[in-house]
């Protein structure tokens, strides 16, 4: 099978603006289907053991859900993703403010975030999109014009492989991410998912999920995935409120190079998900916030804990903690970070 890429019609924004959709097909027939709004992946169907395809990410089947509203299902997150301490930071001397979108905190870029805005969409060769975004000075409080890159490719070793780069004309924070819901079992919850996780250690957060700058080692703790462990099987020592996992935690590798960071098993249909990063970190969440308002796809409802997204990134408000990695990007400086879903079977 010769691997492609193919343009369909997703609908149109309030305006008009038509919204595309595109449908990569690899060699051994994985296939993504990514929209150009909010570089949204609507579906991923990779085979379980006995080579039976399946979609293992939440998600619509329709535009008009989308714009509706949701937690941040399958899309790029950005300018920076997860939280900053009261949405505010100062850069070389000038305090910004962003919008203040969940609880004290700021999120995933703010109230138009990466995941609300259409993206220049051009196919590459084989089974590959590129989409590039600017975002203006000012917009959501971050200062400086920044063009950002993603560029997504179903590889034939079987990873939907992220390619991000941006570079700007002031200096500014960035962090990004891909925000995707991921079930290895197709449906019903994750808890029974064994995750191994190259970290040991992990930043402690305070009740809204602030780090207080403090890493701690997972030995000895519920935090411990260094040898693959049910992610459900230790929520009762956990302090979460919804409880779940939702936390960031340090790569041993340190984001030097492309390096695995978690591989994930489901044991009843034999998937299996490596994730590599370059990114210092990863935030595990286990859908704790999903709460059976929505209907995804073919009409399943999402309850808690019917996905898990390890969001590669930098540290939860890097712009406010000295001793973290920083996401500061100033111009004539290159942004590049990798990310790559490694899928197969055992
Ligand atoms: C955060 C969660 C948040 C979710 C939004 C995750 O990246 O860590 O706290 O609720 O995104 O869907």
């Amino acid at each position: 099978m010769q691997s492609k890429t193919q343009q369909s019609s997703f609908g149109k924004l309030a305006d008009d603006t038509a919204v595309h959709l595109y449908t990569l097909t690899n060699s051994t027939g994985l296939v993504a289907k990514i929209t150009n709004y909010g570089t949204i992946i609507t579906e991923l169907h990779v085979p379980d053991r006995h080579g039976k395809p399946g979609d293992i990410v939440l998600g619509f089947d329709n535009l008009d859900q989308y714009l509706k509203g949701h937690p941040y299902f399958g899309c790029t997150v950005g300018r920076v993703a997860n939280r900053i301490a009261k949405g505010k930071f100062t850069l070389d001397g000038k305090t910004y403010s962003l919008a203040v979108n969940n609880g004290p905190s700021h999120l995933h870029g703010g109230l138009k975030g990466f995941d609300k805005v259409l993206w220049k969409a051009e196919p590459q060769a084989g089974a590959a999109i590129k989409f590039t975004f600017t975002s203006s000075d000012g917009e959501e409080g971050y200062p400086g014009a920044l063009t950002v890159t993603v560029v997504m490719t179903l590889t034939d070793a079987n990873e939907l492989r992220i390619d991000y780069s941006a570079h700007t004309d002031k200096p500014t924070p960035i962090n990004l991410t891909n925000h995707s819901y991921f079930n290895l079992a197709g449906a019903g919850d994750v808890l029974g998912h064994e995750f191994m996780l190259a970290a040991d250690r992990f930043t402690a957060s305070d009740a809204n999920l602030i780090p207080t700058g403090e890493i701690k080692p997972v030995k000895g703790t519920a935090m411990d995935f260094t040898s693959p462990t049910p992610i459900g099987s230790r929520f009762s020592q956990l302090k979460s409120d919804p409880i779940g996992y939702d936390d960031n935690f340090v790569l041993n590798n340190g984001g030097k190079s492309l390096a695995l960071g978690a591989r994930v098993f489901e044991p009843a249909s034999g998937r299996v998900m490596e994730v590599h990063t370059t990114q210092p970190g990863i935030q595990l969440y286990t859908g704790n916030f999903l709460d059976g308002t929505l209907t995804g796809k073919h009409g399943v409802v999402y309850r808690q804990h019917s996905g898990f997204c390890l969001e590669t990134q930098h540290f939860p408000d890097s712009v406010n903690q000295p001793t973290f990695p920083s996401i500061i990007l100033r111009p004539g400086q290159a942004y590049r970070q990798t990310t790559a879903f490694k899928f197969s079977t055992q």
